[in-house]
């Protein structure tokens, strides 16, 4: 029985993402055919703290994004060092590939090459030993299902339209179970559809599937919100809250002021604390998330203190899913949840770390997908493994998100009824 779990290869392609560019795809066999697969995904508005993600730069292919080094990096240094290992041994898995590499930030083989294979084994882990990857990854007490923050209105980085905010969400705060809350989720969703089609503006989506429309300003973008709520049926501050993810860091000019580039408006720290204050107190807010910037503590620091006690304050670009810089948020009283990517720092089991110290600390977790996604839904199964309750992954619209909310209602399925929501 010891050898069925043995790695007997590892293998790594280039294939594409959602925004058509290329990523690394790994698979991890063991004996008698088994084998795990996992497509890494890749952002835009990207952290500068994040772990590195490899690219050739060679301008020949697809614009400089190939990805063949680090495909190479899998099909040699990375496939020698783990053949002969056993697969259920993650951690062991993750910690072998950290040292390979070498580096603080994984530049050496790539945040990319690293995690296509630290998730292929967790696939690969499961499906030797006949159980689904939540309960591979959770154990017997995975059973929360996460609440979907859904992206439905596009802006920043991700749209090509006038407004600064990147995003947008929904989140359904009275549904009691994840079937019926995505059901909701989808009506407002097509809700706000008519509603910016009434309006006469454009139903083109962003990146992660919501729509991106012109407006006047960024607030008309919380009204329109809540009148597709309403308009649905549902009571907005009951049924739905609304969150927001201002990706903030993408703002920032080198004289530390906050420049937000569709409106050209200049804040100080102090100025964009008020502007969330009162966003807070106007509108039925669940949570912001990097409201300031990734390198802007003392305003993190200030924000937490005016608002940290009424909504979620969520560290994405600030965390980079960093126990070393979560670690320093903790410790200084900075926000109270984190926004955990797997490829922002490159090894399962690093994710699952950081969400394990937020939870000790009493500050929560969200599992997230990238803006660039693929039909990978590994995501979905680690948010019900580590009960953290929360998920963002975008629009019930383009498959590479909908993927995520299908793996879930079958994640759903599979707990019966001890599913908790
Ligand atoms: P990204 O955006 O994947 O482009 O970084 C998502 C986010 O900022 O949460
Ligand atoms: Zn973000």
């Amino acid at each position: 029985m010891k050898n069925y779990f043995e790695i007997t290869g590892v293998y790594a392609r280039e294939v594409l993402d959602s925004r058509g560019n290329p990523t690394v795809e790994a698979e991890v066999y063991i004996k008698n055919g088994i084998f795990g697969r996992a497509i890494v995904p890749s952002g835009a508005s990207t952290g500068i703290f994040e772990a590195v993600e490899k690219r050739d730069g060679d301008k020949e292919r697809y614009m400089g994004k190939g990805v063949l080094e680090a495909v190479g990096k899998v099909n040699t240094v990375i496939r020698e060092s783990l053949v002969g290992r056993n697969v259920l041994s993650q951690r062991e898995i993750d910690m072998e590939l950290i040292r390979l590499d070498g580096s603080e930030n994984k530049e050496n083989l790539g945040a990319n090459s690293i995690l296509a294979v630290s998730a292929a084994c967790a696939d690969c882990a499961a499906k030797a030993l006949g159980i689904s990857l939540f309960k591979y990854l959770g154990g017997v007490n995975a059973h929360v299902l996460p609440r979907p923050m859904m992206n439905i209105l596009n802006g920043g980085a991700h749209a090509d339209n006038n407004l600064d905010i990147q995003e947008f969400m929904i989140i359904p705060t009275s549904a009691l179970s994840f079937k019926k809350g995505l059901e909701q989720c989808v009506c407002v969703y097509h809700s706000l559809k008519n509603v910016l089609k009434e309006k006469n503006l454009s139903t083109a989506v962003g990146d992660e599937g919501g729509f991106a429309p012109n407006l006047n300003s960024d607030e008309e973008a919380f009204d329109l919100l809540i009148e597709a709520i309403e308009k649905a049926g549902y009571k907005s501050g009951k049924d739905f809250m609304i969150s927001v993810d201002a990706a903030s860091s993408e703002w920032i000019k080198s004289d530390g002021e906050y420049h937000l580039p569709k409106s050209d408006k200049r804040l100080d720290s102090k100025q964009l604390c008020d502007y969330w204050e009162k966003i807070v107190n106007k509108y039925p807010i669940y949570s912001l998330e990097d409201p300031m910037g990734e390198e802007d503590w003392k305003g993190w620091e200030m924000i937490t203190k005016v608002i940290g006690n009424k909504v979620k304050l969520v560290g994405d670009d600030l965390f980079v899913t960093n126990t070393k810089r979560l670690k320093k948020g903790i410790e200084g009283n900075i926000a109270n949840t984190i926004l955990v990517k797997i490829n922002q720092i490159g090894t399962i089991t690093e994710a699952l770390d950081a969400v394990e110290m937020a939870h000790k600390s009493g500050y929560s977790a969200i599992l997230s997908h990238r803006s660039g996604e693929t039909e990978d839904t590994i995501i979905s199964d680690i948010a019900v493994a580590v009960n953290c309750g929360l998920i963002k992954t975008g629009a019930p619209a383009r498959t590479e998100r909908v993927a995520k909310y299908n793996r879930l209602l079958r994640i759903e399925d599979e707990l019966i009824f001890t599913a908790e929501f």
